[in-house]
């Protein structure tokens, strides 16, 4: 894994300011949209994008497991119950990240189910585009790695799904037994977007005008994030200054957050939403893989990781989304 740029400080990419016209790269955003088929696949694929809830209006799960959202009382969203999730939730109630983390209302039972019944934060919006940003400088657990060297057999299917992707990414012993290990995998799949190069990567964008875009496995390069960012604001700068200066509350509160210190963060993302009233808003959501650390451990967020530390990342990535929307804005 390429790690070394963590902990180096804020990767500043060079020379890209202002609106490029240019069309993105491989499976980006505009070129993808432009495609109906492309649209359709990811729509069928990621089925639902836009889940209406009993036409109320159209509520929007952009990624993430399809099936784990229901609708709520009004503002409210309701999430499968994850136990990591609830306690994470209950913990925020307190601390200084809690401006920047939906408002948690308890635990309900619908349907014989288990759902966290916490605060929509597209409700006080008009027709909302939406970008769901996955932080941290890796999206597993250490315990999850772990329990992937339990299983000794090379898969098939990964090895499959890396062929599909590279046909030139397996060793030649994995072309050979046409199979990876999971370990393997699941640190080769994190190399394909920005998430080991800038400790984030966008995981879908959903556009006002309808367009959802899911397709940015591939999205790697500073100059492919900068494009993503111009399409979804449709280039406009005061949206994006606004989006800066909340990522820059979002910092503060983070370095000041008792909770953030004593807790890995993994999987989690930056919920982007603004609409055409100029409102720009982002928040912290999903903490399905939040976990906290053994007593006494703290995490820096900008160190790199190496296994055992437990470091994420996560204020290493925030650092360079900082650093790369300034570069936009010519600042
Ligand atoms: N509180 C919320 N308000 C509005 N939308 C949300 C909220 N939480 C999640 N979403 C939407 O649902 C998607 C998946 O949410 P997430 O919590 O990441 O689920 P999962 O645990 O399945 O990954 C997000 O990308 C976003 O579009
Ligand atoms: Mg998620």
């Amino acid at each position: 894994m390429r790690l070394e740029a963590a902990g180096a400080g804020p990767l500043v990419p060079g020379g890209q300011g202002g609106s490029s016209g240019a069309p993105p790269d491989g499976d980006q955003a505009a070129g993808a949209q432009n495609k109906p088929w492309k649209k359709l696949k990811n729509m069928v694929h990621w089925s639902p994008c836009v889940v209406s809830f009993r036409k109320r209006y159209p509520w929007v799960q952009l990624a993430g497991h399809a099936g784990n959202f229901k609708a709520g009382d009004f503002g409210r969203i309701l999430k499968k119950y994850c136990p990591s999730e609830q306690k994470c939730l209950e913990c925020l109630v307190c601390d200084a990240l809690q401006p920047y983390v939906p408002a948690y209302f308890g635990v309900v039972e619908h349907d014989g189910e288990t759902y966290i019944q916490m605060e929509d934060l597209l409700a006080g919006f008009d027709g909302p585009s939406i970008m769901d940003c996955k932080m941290g400088i890796r999206t597993y657990l250490e315990e999850e790695l772990e329990k992937a060297r339990q299983q000794p057999c090379p898969r098939q299917d990964m090895y499959d799904k890396m062929v599909a992707i590279d046909p030139a990414a397996p060793t030649p012993e994995e072309h050979a037994q046409r199979g990876v290990l999971k370990p393997r995998y699941m640190q080769w799949r994190e190399t394909l977007s920005s998430t080991t190069t800038l400790g984030f990567r966008i995981e879908g964008i959903k556009k006002a005008d309808g367009t959802c875009n899911t397709s940015f496995k591939k999205t790697r390069q500073p100059e492919q994030v900068i494009q993503a960012f111009w399409d979804f604001v449709d280039g406009d700068k005061s949206t994006l200054k606004s989006y800066l200066e909340r990522l820059k509350e979002v910092k503060v509160a983070l370095e000041q957050s008792e909770f953030f210190k004593v807790h890995e963060v993994v999987g989690s993302s930056l919920l982007f939403v603004h609409d055409h009233t100029g409102l720009a808003r982002v928040w912290m959501i999903d903490f399905g893989k939040t976990v906290p650390l053994p007593e006494k451990q703290t995490l820096t967020h900008r160190l790199p990781w190496v296994e055992g530390n437990r470091e994420d990342g996560y204020l290493w990535g925030l650092d360079n989304l900082i650093a790369i929307l300034e570069s936009m804005l010519g600042e």
